[in-house]
């Protein structure tokens, strides 16, 4: 049993003082009950204006790594190659580390998980994923592998800031995309957002926490919304929807995982809608629980700095992820076998290979564009690009998973009524 006041006192070196970095120092400094300081703050430019003493600065990251004092390395800087090497060099060094570097974390998680193991030390990345919503902590403890029947999410606030704009204040996409910038939603590159490759390295932790799988965003089938035309809001408002960037796992019958990550028609009945500007959501669907929901803010500097400092709070009394889904359980696997419901829209038919779809149910046909619904494998779509290039857009039903067995029952249902 712990006692009363045995937690570690933290000393605190921080790799950068941008969005984050400025927001955890502000909320550490009204925080003084945690009995955690920032001893130093390693940034790139020292001639940069800060609004701090510049004795809290340094450019010499040896200074923080090799400062026997401080125990706790937050990094929050934007370079995945500089923080792989800080947050490795601190590991190794014997410092606990918290970060939100979703795209250094996805590019190397395997490399971590094992190096937490061999240097016994925690490293906690709360922030790196819906920022504000305790969502890996959650998943890590709460919920079994086996009762995990699916997990769907949106997990960038961008561009769920810019989709919410453009569909319910007329702005256009590059006016949004402006606004989500300015207000430090945006990564420093926005293209990494609007191209679904953040929502992606975030899905990618949330795969290895929700079902054991260590997957990179190469093998993901993932797309952002640049796409997105008017015709496809058109579609989505005619149908009462609206359409999100949804990430979405689901554990198969045959006990594989379906996996994927697009823009989304998304109705009423779904928690997600509601979910608006630069939140995040996330639904869970478990055995015996049915659906949970999970609501916050998914970008944005006090929301990201107060997972920093709740996984700063968890080091003092030793809190480290077990990875208890890829250790203890036998880890899921993902599936490469089901067939995904679409809706498609393009300016020339023979751009779409009509041939590979299992079913088509709808067909509009219009002067500039058309658009169809149908059912169509995975592999069909995934690592192919006829649907990311000539002007297509691809969004995904509602309903969209369909299980190869129920395919099977589909077919054999309409070969009986047509009497075959
Ligand atoms: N650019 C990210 C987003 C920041 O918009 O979600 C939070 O990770």
């Amino acid at each position: 049993q712990r006692k009363m006041g045995s937690e570690k006192t933290l000393v605190i070196g921080m790799f950068g003082f941008g969005v984050v970095g400025e927001g955890l120092y502000k909320v550490l400094k009204q925080t003084p009950s945690l009995k955690a300081s920032i001893k130093k703050v390693c940034i790139k430019n020292p001639s940069k204006k800060r609004n701090a003493p510049a004795s809290l600065f340094t450019s010499e990251k040896n200074d923080l790594l090799f400062d026997p004092e401080i125990n706790v390395i937050v990094e929050v800087i934007n370079d995945s190659v500089a923080g792989y090497e800080i947050v490795t060099t601190a590991l190794n060094n014997g410092k606990d580390v918290v970060s939100a570097s979703k795209k250094m974390l996805s590019e190397h998680l395997p490399e971590l998980i094992a190096l937490q193991h061999t240097t016994g030390r925690s490293l906690l990345y709360e922030a790196s994923a819906c920022a504000s919503i305790p969502v890996i902590r959650n998943l890590e403890e709460y919920y079994d592998n086996d009762l995990l029947h699916s997990i769907k999410a949106i997990v960038n606030g961008s561009t769920n800031f810019i989709l919410t704009k453009m569909f319910e204040e007329k702005l256009n996409f590059n006016e949004a995309l402006l606004l989500a910038q300015q207000l430090g939603f945006a990564e420093t590159d926005p293209t990494l957002d609007i191209e679904g490759y953040d929502a992606a390295n975030k899905w990618v932790l949330l795969l290895a926490h929700s079902y054991g799988i260590t997957t990179t965003i190469d093998q993901m089938l993932f797309n952002g919304i640049t796409q997105i035309n008017e015709l496809d809001a058109k579609v989505a408002q005619s149908r009462n929807q609206s359409i999100k960037l949804v990430a979405q796992a689901k554990k198969l019958q045959n006990g594989t995982v379906a996996s994927f990550l697009l823009p989304q028609f998304v109705d009423h009945a779904d928690q997600l809608y509601f979910v608006k500007n630069e939140y995040n959501g996330v639904v869970i669907e478990s055995g015996f629980a049915d659906k949970q929901f999970f609501y916050g803010k998914g970008a944005g500097s006090f929301p990201t700095a107060s997972a920093v400092l709740s996984d700063i709070a968890a080091l003092r009394y030793g809190y480290r992820y077990e990875y208890k889904k890829l250790t203890q359980q036998v880890p899921s696997t993902l599936s490469g076998d089901f067939h995904l419901r679409i809706y498609i829209s393009f300016e020339d038919l023979a751009n779409i290979p009509k041939e590979e779809f299992a079913s088509i149910e709808e067909w509009h046909s219009g002067n500039e564009r058309s658009y169809l619904i149908g059912t169509i494998p995975l592999k069909s779509i995934l690592h192919k690009d006829w649907w990311k290039t000539n002007n297509t857009s691809l969004v995904l039903m509602p309903d969209n998973i369909i299980e190869n067995t129920a395919l099977t029952e589909l077919k054999k249902m309409s070969l009986s009524l047509a009497g075959l």
